[in-house]
Protein backbone atom coordinates (compact mmCIF):
# COMPACT_ATOMS: atom_id res chain seq x y z
CA UNK A 1 0.00 0.00 0.00
CA UNK A 2 1.09 3.25 -0.65
CA UNK A 3 0.13 7.05 1.10
CA UNK A 4 -2.88 8.83 0.41
CA UNK A 5 -0.69 11.73 -0.57
CA UNK A 6 1.48 9.48 -3.03
CA UNK A 7 -1.98 7.89 -4.45
CA UNK A 8 -2.98 11.91 -5.57
CA UNK A 9 0.66 12.42 -6.98
CA UNK A 10 0.97 9.52 -9.16
CA UNK A 11 -2.82 9.97 -10.43
CA UNK A 12 -1.57 13.53 -11.25
CA UNK A 13 1.49 12.27 -13.12
CA UNK A 14 -0.84 10.27 -15.44
CA UNK A 15 -3.55 12.45 -16.02
CA UNK A 16 -1.28 15.08 -17.33
CA UNK A 17 0.55 12.60 -19.52
CA UNK A 18 -2.24 11.46 -21.19
CA UNK A 19 -3.53 15.24 -21.97
CA UNK A 20 -3.10 16.63 -24.94
CA UNK A 21 -5.04 19.86 -26.48
CA UNK A 22 -6.05 19.20 -30.01
CA UNK A 23 -8.08 21.07 -32.75
CA UNK A 24 -10.64 22.27 -32.18
CA UNK A 25 -9.12 24.50 -29.94
CA UNK A 26 -12.73 25.62 -28.04
CA UNK A 27 -13.73 22.26 -27.30
CA UNK A 28 -10.68 20.87 -25.83
CA UNK A 29 -8.97 23.91 -24.21
CA UNK A 30 -12.18 24.07 -21.86
CA UNK A 31 -11.39 20.24 -21.12
CA UNK A 32 -7.54 20.93 -20.57
CA UNK A 33 -8.53 23.82 -18.26
CA UNK A 34 -11.15 22.22 -15.85
CA UNK A 35 -8.73 19.18 -15.54
CA UNK A 36 -6.14 21.41 -14.80
CA UNK A 37 -7.56 23.81 -12.11
CA UNK A 38 -6.63 20.47 -9.36
CA UNK A 39 -9.22 19.74 -7.02
CA UNK A 40 -8.88 16.88 -4.12
CA UNK A 41 -8.85 14.46 -6.65
CA UNK A 42 -10.50 12.54 -3.93
CA UNK A 43 -12.41 10.04 -6.27
CA UNK A 44 -8.85 8.83 -8.43
CA UNK A 45 -7.57 8.34 -5.00
CA UNK A 46 -10.05 5.95 -3.84
CA UNK A 47 -10.27 3.76 -7.32
CA UNK A 48 -6.40 3.75 -6.90
CA UNK A 49 -6.33 2.60 -3.12
CA UNK A 50 -8.93 -0.05 -3.15
CA UNK A 51 -7.46 -1.90 -5.95
CA UNK A 52 -4.49 -2.33 -3.61
CA UNK A 53 -6.77 -3.36 -0.67
CA UNK A 54 -7.64 -5.77 -3.15
CA UNK A 55 -4.16 -6.96 -3.97
CA UNK A 56 -3.86 -5.37 -7.65
CA UNK A 57 -1.32 -2.95 -8.38
CA UNK A 58 -2.20 0.61 -8.77
CA UNK A 59 -1.01 1.09 -12.00
CA UNK A 60 -3.73 -1.27 -13.02
CA UNK A 61 -6.41 0.78 -11.79
CA UNK A 62 -5.34 4.02 -13.43
CA UNK A 63 -7.11 4.08 -16.56
CA UNK A 64 -10.47 3.47 -14.08
CA UNK A 65 -9.27 6.45 -11.84
CA UNK A 66 -8.97 8.92 -14.74
CA UNK A 67 -12.44 7.90 -15.74
CA UNK A 68 -13.68 8.78 -12.84
CA UNK A 69 -12.08 12.02 -12.66
CA UNK A 70 -12.82 13.28 -15.77
CA UNK A 71 -16.69 12.37 -15.25
CA UNK A 72 -16.53 14.07 -12.13
CA UNK A 73 -15.18 16.82 -13.50
CA UNK A 74 -17.72 17.18 -16.68
CA UNK A 75 -20.41 16.99 -13.70
CA UNK A 76 -18.73 20.39 -12.39
CA UNK A 77 -18.60 22.19 -15.70
CA UNK A 78 -22.70 21.64 -16.25
CA UNK A 79 -23.29 22.15 -12.26
CA UNK A 80 -21.77 25.25 -12.54
CA UNK A 81 -23.79 26.24 -15.80
CA UNK A 82 -27.16 25.27 -13.49
CA UNK A 83 -26.29 26.92 -10.32
CA UNK A 84 -24.83 30.06 -12.38
CA UNK A 85 -21.36 29.67 -10.12
CA UNK A 86 -18.68 32.22 -11.28
CA UNK A 87 -16.02 30.67 -9.43
CA UNK A 88 -14.34 26.77 -9.17
CA UNK A 89 -10.94 26.04 -7.33
CA UNK A 90 -10.49 29.83 -7.66
CA UNK A 91 -10.77 30.27 -10.54
CA UNK A 92 -13.10 31.64 -12.98
CA UNK A 93 -15.87 28.87 -14.58
CA UNK A 94 -15.88 27.56 -17.70
CA UNK A 95 -19.09 29.01 -19.04
CA UNK A 96 -17.94 32.33 -17.52
CA UNK A 97 -14.47 32.12 -19.17
CA UNK A 98 -15.67 31.09 -22.53
CA UNK A 99 -19.65 30.80 -22.46
CA UNK A 100 -22.78 28.32 -21.65
CA UNK A 101 -22.43 26.84 -24.86
CA UNK A 102 -19.00 25.64 -25.07
CA UNK A 103 -19.31 24.44 -21.46
CA UNK A 104 -22.26 22.19 -22.90
CA UNK A 105 -20.03 20.91 -25.54
CA UNK A 106 -16.95 20.53 -23.96
CA UNK A 107 -18.49 18.68 -21.05
CA UNK A 108 -20.24 16.00 -23.44
CA UNK A 109 -16.60 15.35 -24.78
CA UNK A 110 -15.62 15.00 -21.39
CA UNK A 111 -18.32 12.15 -20.29
CA UNK A 112 -17.27 10.55 -23.68
CA UNK A 113 -13.83 10.64 -23.24
CA UNK A 114 -14.49 8.81 -19.36
CA UNK A 115 -16.13 6.11 -21.09
CA UNK A 116 -13.46 5.67 -24.03
CA UNK A 117 -10.86 5.02 -21.29
CA UNK A 118 -12.47 1.47 -20.00
CA UNK A 119 -11.66 0.45 -23.66
CA UNK A 120 -8.42 -0.01 -21.63
CA UNK A 121 -9.84 -3.00 -20.17
CA UNK A 122 -10.66 -6.81 -20.82
CA UNK A 123 -14.29 -7.88 -21.75
CA UNK A 124 -15.91 -8.80 -18.50
CA UNK A 125 -13.61 -5.83 -16.09
CA UNK A 126 -14.88 -3.36 -19.45
CA UNK A 127 -18.80 -4.70 -19.13
CA UNK A 128 -18.49 -4.39 -14.99
CA UNK A 129 -17.07 -1.08 -14.83
CA UNK A 130 -19.46 0.26 -18.03
CA UNK A 131 -22.77 -0.90 -16.13
CA UNK A 132 -21.77 0.29 -12.86
CA UNK A 133 -20.62 3.72 -14.47
CA UNK A 134 -23.89 4.02 -16.29
CA UNK A 135 -26.04 3.52 -13.56
CA UNK A 136 -24.25 5.88 -11.53
CA UNK A 137 -23.84 8.04 -14.12
CA UNK A 138 -27.92 8.13 -14.42
CA UNK A 139 -28.21 8.38 -10.73
CA UNK A 140 -26.09 11.17 -10.73
CA UNK A 141 -28.53 13.36 -13.25
CA UNK A 142 -31.05 12.44 -11.21
CA UNK A 143 -30.04 13.93 -8.22
CA UNK A 144 -29.03 17.17 -10.08
CA UNK A 145 -32.60 17.44 -11.38
CA UNK A 146 -33.77 17.33 -7.16
CA UNK A 147 -31.60 19.85 -6.66
CA UNK A 148 -32.71 22.45 -9.56
CA UNK A 149 -36.29 20.95 -9.12
CA UNK A 150 -36.16 21.55 -4.93
CA UNK A 151 -35.28 25.37 -5.56
CA UNK A 152 -38.32 26.91 -6.58
CA UNK A 153 -40.15 23.91 -3.71
CA UNK A 154 -40.85 25.21 -0.51
CA UNK A 155 -42.23 21.89 1.12
CA UNK A 156 -38.61 19.62 0.96
CA UNK A 157 -38.65 17.26 3.48
CA UNK A 158 -35.69 15.88 5.00
CA UNK A 159 -35.96 12.54 3.37
CA UNK A 160 -36.21 13.60 -0.22
CA UNK A 161 -32.94 15.84 0.80
CA UNK A 162 -31.06 13.01 1.46
CA UNK A 163 -31.93 10.67 -1.25
CA UNK A 164 -31.36 14.12 -3.77
CA UNK A 165 -27.57 14.01 -2.11
CA UNK A 166 -27.06 10.48 -2.21
CA UNK A 167 -27.60 10.97 -5.90
CA UNK A 168 -25.98 13.59 -7.27
CA UNK A 169 -22.58 13.22 -5.19
CA UNK A 170 -22.54 9.71 -2.91
CA UNK A 171 -23.43 7.29 -5.64
CA UNK A 172 -19.34 8.41 -7.49
CA UNK A 173 -17.75 8.46 -4.13
CA UNK A 174 -19.29 4.78 -3.72
CA UNK A 175 -18.62 3.79 -7.44
CA UNK A 176 -14.82 4.89 -6.66
CA UNK A 177 -14.56 2.43 -4.46
CA UNK A 178 -16.32 -0.23 -5.93
CA UNK A 179 -14.36 0.43 -9.21
CA UNK A 180 -11.28 -0.36 -7.89
CA UNK A 181 -12.46 -3.78 -6.12
CA UNK A 182 -13.99 -4.41 -9.73
CA UNK A 183 -10.25 -4.25 -11.35
CA UNK A 184 -9.04 -5.99 -9.01
CA UNK A 185 -11.39 -8.80 -9.31
CA UNK A 186 -12.43 -9.03 -5.45
CA UNK A 187 -15.22 -10.97 -4.82
CA UNK A 188 -19.21 -9.31 -5.22
CA UNK A 189 -19.51 -8.99 -1.41
CA UNK A 190 -16.47 -7.06 -1.37
CA UNK A 191 -17.56 -4.87 -3.73
CA UNK A 192 -20.46 -4.33 -2.17
CA UNK A 193 -19.24 -3.22 1.64
CA UNK A 194 -16.82 -0.98 -0.22
CA UNK A 195 -19.57 0.56 -2.21
CA UNK A 196 -21.81 0.84 1.09
CA UNK A 197 -18.39 2.36 2.80
CA UNK A 198 -18.33 4.87 0.54
CA UNK A 199 -22.19 5.69 0.23
CA UNK A 200 -22.45 6.76 3.83
CA UNK A 201 -18.74 8.96 3.57
CA UNK A 202 -20.07 10.37 0.11
CA UNK A 203 -23.43 11.65 2.15
CA UNK A 204 -20.80 13.18 4.93
CA UNK A 205 -19.02 14.69 2.33
CA UNK A 206 -22.18 16.29 0.46
CA UNK A 207 -22.93 18.05 3.85
CA UNK A 208 -19.97 19.15 4.66
CA UNK A 209 -19.90 20.71 1.32
CA UNK A 210 -23.39 22.25 1.83
CA UNK A 211 -22.17 23.50 5.31
CA UNK A 212 -18.91 25.09 3.78
CA UNK A 213 -20.47 26.69 1.12
CA UNK A 214 -22.44 29.18 3.98
CA UNK A 215 -19.04 28.59 6.46
CA UNK A 216 -16.33 28.47 4.32
CA UNK A 217 -13.57 31.01 4.34
CA UNK A 218 -13.55 33.00 0.83
CA UNK A 219 -10.11 33.31 1.01
CA UNK A 220 -9.49 29.88 0.41
CA UNK A 221 -13.02 28.29 -0.32
CA UNK A 222 -12.33 28.19 -4.09
CA UNK A 223 -16.29 28.65 -4.70
CA UNK A 224 -18.47 30.99 -3.77
CA UNK A 225 -19.20 31.46 -0.41
CA UNK A 226 -23.26 31.48 -0.15
CA UNK A 227 -23.64 30.31 -3.20
CA UNK A 228 -26.06 28.25 -2.44
CA UNK A 229 -28.03 30.64 -0.09
CA UNK A 230 -28.17 32.85 -3.76
CA UNK A 231 -29.30 29.78 -5.63
CA UNK A 232 -32.18 28.95 -2.61
CA UNK A 233 -30.52 25.41 -2.60
CA UNK A 234 -32.47 23.20 -0.22
CA UNK A 235 -30.11 22.29 1.73
CA UNK A 236 -29.54 20.09 5.43
CA UNK A 237 -28.44 24.14 6.99
CA UNK A 238 -31.99 25.32 5.41
CA UNK A 239 -33.81 22.20 6.09
CA UNK A 240 -32.99 22.07 9.89
CA UNK A 241 -33.78 26.05 10.11
CA UNK A 242 -37.19 24.91 8.73
CA UNK A 243 -37.72 23.05 11.97
CA UNK A 244 -37.22 26.28 14.33
CA UNK A 245 -40.06 26.41 16.97
CA UNK A 246 -39.90 30.12 15.83
CA UNK A 247 -42.98 30.85 13.72
CA UNK A 248 -40.79 34.31 13.42
CA UNK A 249 -37.78 32.70 12.02
CA UNK A 250 -39.14 30.30 9.90
CA UNK A 251 -40.86 32.69 8.49
CA UNK A 252 -38.27 35.30 7.86
CA UNK A 253 -36.30 32.38 6.33
CA UNK A 254 -38.95 31.75 3.94
CA UNK A 255 -38.97 35.45 3.09
CA UNK A 256 -35.73 35.74 2.43
CA UNK A 257 -35.39 32.04 -0.11
CA UNK A 258 -38.55 34.21 -1.84
CA UNK A 259 -36.33 36.76 -2.62
CA UNK A 260 -33.55 37.57 -5.59
CA UNK A 261 -32.07 40.73 -4.21
CA UNK A 262 -29.46 42.59 -6.96
CA UNK A 263 -27.29 42.68 -3.42
CA UNK A 264 -27.06 39.17 -2.36
CA UNK A 265 -24.33 40.21 0.54
CA UNK A 266 -27.32 41.43 2.50
CA UNK A 267 -29.34 37.74 1.86
CA UNK A 268 -26.16 35.77 2.79
CA UNK A 269 -25.72 37.43 5.73
CA UNK A 270 -29.11 37.47 7.59
CA UNK A 271 -29.49 33.36 6.18
CA UNK A 272 -26.12 32.51 7.84
CA UNK A 273 -27.57 34.06 10.81
CA UNK A 274 -30.77 32.51 10.88
CA UNK A 275 -28.82 29.27 10.39
CA UNK A 276 -26.92 29.74 13.56
CA UNK A 277 -29.36 31.24 15.53
CA UNK A 278 -31.66 28.01 15.21
CA UNK A 279 -27.90 25.83 15.68
CA UNK A 280 -28.79 24.29 11.95
CA UNK A 281 -25.05 24.42 11.79
CA UNK A 282 -24.43 22.32 14.91
CA UNK A 283 -26.75 20.09 13.62
CA UNK A 284 -25.38 19.68 10.31
CA UNK A 285 -21.88 18.92 12.21
CA UNK A 286 -23.28 16.21 13.72
CA UNK A 287 -25.00 14.68 11.08
CA UNK A 288 -21.70 14.42 8.77
CA UNK A 289 -19.96 12.93 12.44
CA UNK A 290 -23.24 10.27 12.07
CA UNK A 291 -22.59 9.79 8.52
CA UNK A 292 -19.03 9.33 8.69
CA UNK A 293 -19.95 6.81 11.60
CA UNK A 294 -21.89 5.03 9.81
CA UNK A 295 -19.06 4.45 7.03
CA UNK A 296 -16.21 3.39 9.92
CA UNK A 297 -18.86 1.08 10.79
CA UNK A 298 -18.98 -0.66 7.74
CA UNK A 299 -15.10 -0.89 7.77
CA UNK A 300 -15.51 -2.82 10.83
CA UNK A 301 -17.16 -6.04 9.16
CA UNK A 302 -14.78 -6.11 6.29
CA UNK A 303 -12.57 -8.91 5.86
CA UNK A 304 -9.33 -7.06 5.31
CA UNK A 305 -6.45 -6.06 7.19
CA UNK A 306 -6.42 -3.57 9.73
CA UNK A 307 -4.19 -1.57 8.26
CA UNK A 308 -5.84 -0.82 5.06
CA UNK A 309 -9.31 -0.20 7.20
CA UNK A 310 -6.74 2.17 8.87
CA UNK A 311 -6.13 4.20 5.60
CA UNK A 312 -9.48 4.16 4.48
CA UNK A 313 -10.64 5.43 7.87
CA UNK A 314 -7.66 8.24 7.68
CA UNK A 315 -9.20 9.17 4.17
CA UNK A 316 -12.85 9.54 6.26
CA UNK A 317 -11.10 11.19 9.09
CA UNK A 318 -9.24 14.00 6.50
CA UNK A 319 -12.59 14.80 4.35
CA UNK A 320 -14.38 15.32 8.06
CA UNK A 321 -11.59 17.89 8.63
CA UNK A 322 -11.43 19.87 5.68
CA UNK A 323 -11.66 23.30 4.61
CA UNK A 324 -11.98 23.43 0.93
C1 LIG B 1 -17.46 19.06 -5.63
O1 LIG B 1 -16.66 17.95 -5.47
C2 LIG B 1 -18.82 18.63 -5.98
C3 LIG B 1 -19.48 17.84 -4.95
C4 LIG B 1 -19.91 16.66 -5.18
C5 LIG B 1 -19.69 18.40 -3.62
P1 LIG B 1 -15.20 18.07 -4.85
O2 LIG B 1 -15.27 18.85 -3.57
O3 LIG B 1 -14.60 16.72 -4.78
O4 LIG B 1 -14.45 18.96 -5.93
P2 LIG B 1 -12.90 19.05 -6.28
O5 LIG B 1 -12.67 18.09 -7.39
O6 LIG B 1 -12.10 18.76 -5.06
O7 LIG B 1 -12.72 20.47 -6.75
C1 LIG C 1 -22.56 18.99 -6.85
O1 LIG C 1 -23.34 19.63 -5.94
C2 LIG C 1 -23.02 17.71 -7.39
C3 LIG C 1 -22.49 17.47 -8.74
C4 LIG C 1 -21.63 18.22 -9.33
C5 LIG C 1 -22.99 16.33 -9.45
P1 LIG C 1 -22.98 21.14 -5.68
O2 LIG C 1 -23.63 22.04 -6.67
O3 LIG C 1 -23.21 21.42 -4.23
O4 LIG C 1 -21.38 21.16 -5.92
P2 LIG C 1 -20.47 22.45 -5.82
O5 LIG C 1 -20.70 23.02 -4.42
O6 LIG C 1 -20.91 23.38 -6.89
O7 LIG C 1 -19.08 21.94 -5.98
MG1 LIG D 1 -22.76 23.72 -7.67
MG1 LIG E 1 -25.31 21.93 -7.88
MG1 LIG F 1 -22.00 22.68 -3.04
Amino acid sequence: MHSITEYREEFIKYLNSKQITKEPRNLYEPITYILGLGGKRLRPVLVLMTAEIFDVDFSKALNAATAIEIFHNFSLVHDDIMDDAPVRRGKTTVHEKWDINTGILSGDAMLIMAYQLFENYEPTVFRDLAKLFSKTALEVCEGQQYDVDFETRDDVMLPEYLKMIECKTAVLVAAALKMGAIVAGASEASQDQMYAFGLNLGIAFQLQDDYLDVFGDPKTFGKQVGGDIIENKKTYLYLKAMNSDSVVITKELEHLYSIQPKESETKVNAVRSIFIKTKADIATQNAIEDYTTKAFNVLLEMDIEQSKKDLLRQFGENLMNRKV
